[in-house]
């Protein structure tokens, strides 16, 4: 076997070989959670895209299955795009995918039905020939069609969304049905945004106003928000608002004051896209996943024989200010945590950095909360980053710029010499009225290698300081950095290549580069095991 196992991760989810892309119809079936997805089964780069298939009980160890839905009928003959899964009130689950008909990506929407309802595995799926259930009409653009949304009920009709574009617009199609069958396209979109291009990958589920459980799709009233998330075609990034679906008009509306578009609230801030929540009704949960592509040169993919993985899933829920929603790990990756080592009331002054000795920095979890004792010394904020992305902002000032309060936080996948090191951390400003809580992921430093993509991820992040406290769990996996701040307000992920820190020669340290003086009240950092990767289901 060929492969170069160098940035393998270790604990994130990806199939032995081959190209991987968008999670589909992630569910919870008789005691497993199901997650199918986008893949090549002939080699490390996108094509031939069938729904590969795997299970587990625990959403950290995977066993997998023999693909579950491949090109096979005139619908789907030249390929099989991303979907979902509805599981009916009667615990019946049904697939909605794309389906290409033709060699210029003509798309149509198709379901697939379990062969064998008592198979938990739910290893064979059937394609019945009433399909399609949704054909473009004409005043739809056939090639930009797809990934149909799981489905709710509200006032005797289904509903599924189905991501699009009119020119410039990015549009949410909304279909009805009564019997599950026969699918009529509402009159208005459910939402459309001009300017913003395709949306791939739309979700949109209810949250709670009040409390961390996740609810039914078809939850809905007075204690309920509405979530829109889209992937972005145009910028690679998503974003999301919260707001209210009123089902009589069959309409979404986004609060006052969330920006609707490349601008607005992002589930994560770094590599992250064509992302799907579920919800798992064996804990009450709403849980996301989210793709991470390679970012490196694509014949490196090959070189090494697979490219993606999918990050960590993540429970999702309302922030209480009801103005964004918060993302924690599921904590059943908290199995996986060895070997532990903490720090506390470590202070750390301008210019220190202290290695936080972990057996596999190269896979860890580390969970950390610095405070600091005064916001007097951040830094101004220049009112003309407001025009810009925050990662921009991330690119001007860095994790060595010596600042005021920060930049402080993780230096992650490090060589022993600092030659390469993907650092994690916060900027405080001061703007005008308030301060400016900047997070970033840099990867600009994270390895000497050659034609890698190396940005500068970053968002700002909206806390509130009055305890002077900033928190920040990382999770690092070989060639990923997948990083929550305070307490899961934000996330950035980062896909990095060390050429130096590798396997034991990675580092781990805790670093502040302000004057104002940081300490490490408590931190503790486990090395993590192997789960079980995509070994076949023994049959
Ligand atoms: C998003 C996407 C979807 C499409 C699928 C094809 O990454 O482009 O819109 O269904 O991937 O693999």
């Amino acid at each position: 076997e060929n492969v170069n196992q160098v940035h393998r991760t270790g604990y994130h989810f990806q199939p032995p070989r081959h190209w991987i892309n968008d999670p589909n119809a992630p569910m919870y079936y008789k005691g497993l959670y199901h997650l199918f997805y986008q893949y090549n089964p002939k080699g490390a780069v996108w094509g031939n895209i069938v729904w590969a298939h795997s299970v587990s009980k625990d959403l950290i160890n995977w066993e997998s299955l023999e693909p579950a839905i491949y090109p096979s009928k005139w619908f789907d003959n030249y390929g099989c795009w991303s979907g979902s899964a509805t599981v009916l009130p009667n615990g019946e689950p049904v697939i909605f995918y794309t389906g290409i008909v033709d060699k210029n990506n003509s798309q149509i929407q198709n379901y697939a039905i379990p062969a064998n309802l008592s198979d938990p595995y739910l290893r064979e799926w059937v394609k019945p020939d009433d399909n399609p259930i949704v054909n473009p009409d004409a005043n739809v653009n056939g090639s930009a069609f797809r990934d149909p949304t799981t489905a709710w009920w509200a006032d005797g009709h289904w509903r599924i969304l189905i991501g699009s574009r009119r020119k410039h617009r990015g549009v949410a199609y909304l279909y009805r049905s009564k019997d599950f069958k026969k699918w009529v396209k509402a009159k208005h979109p459910l939402h459309s945004v001009q300017g913003t291009g395709m949306w791939e990958c739309p979700d949109f589920y209810p949250v709670s106003l009040s409390g961390e459980n996740g609810l039914d799709p078809s939850v809905m009233g007075q204690n309920v928000k509405h979530v829109l998330k889209v992937s972005l075609d145009m910028t690679r990034y998503e974003y999301y608002t919260m707001g209210t679906y009123d089902k009589k008009e069959d309409k979404y509306f986004p609060d006052e004051g969330l920006v609707d578009g490349w601008a607005g609230l992002r589930l994560d801030y770094g590599n992250f896209y064509a992302s799907k929540t579920f919800f798992d009704p064996s804990t009450n949960r709403r849980i996301l996943w989210g793709w991470a592509n390679e970012s490196d040169d694509p014949h490196k993919d090959k070189d090494k024989g697979w490219a993606g993985i999918q990050l960590i899933p993540r429970k999702v829920w309302l922030d209480p200010s009801g103005k964004q929603l918060l993302q924690w790990p599921v904590a059943e990756l908290e199995k996986l945590r060895g070997h532990n080592v903490q720090l506390s009331n470590q202070m750390l002054d301008q210019g220190n950095h202290v290695e936080v000795k972990v057996i596999t920095a190269a896979q860890a979890d580390v969970d950390v909360t610095f405070s600091f004792s005064s916001l007097d010394k951040a830094e101004p904020f220049d009112p003309n980053w407001d025009k810009l992305d925050a990662l921009d902002v991330c690119a001007q000032k860095g994790s060595k710029d010596p600042g005021g309060l920060g930049p402080f936080g993780l230096l992650t996948l490090a060589s022993e010499n600092l030659e390469e090191f993907t650092p994690v951390f916060f900027r405080v400003f001061k703007a005008a009225d308030k301060h400016k809580v900047l997070l970033c992921s840099d990867a600009r430093s994270s390895s000497l290698g050659k034609e890698l993509y190396k940005p500068s991820f970053a968002g700002f992040v909206d806390v509130d300081l009055t305890d002077k406290k900033l928190s920040l769990r990382s999770l690092i996996d070989h060639s990923v950095v997948e990083s929550f701040g305070a307490g899961g307000r934000i996330a950035i992920s980062s896909r990095v290549y060390p050429t130096i820190a590798v396997f034991e020669k990675a580092h781990l340290y805790v670093f502040n580069n302000g004057s104002e003086a940081i300490t490490v009240e408590n931190l503790n950092a486990w090395s993590m095991n192997t789960p079980v990767m995509n070994v076949p289901v023994k049959s």
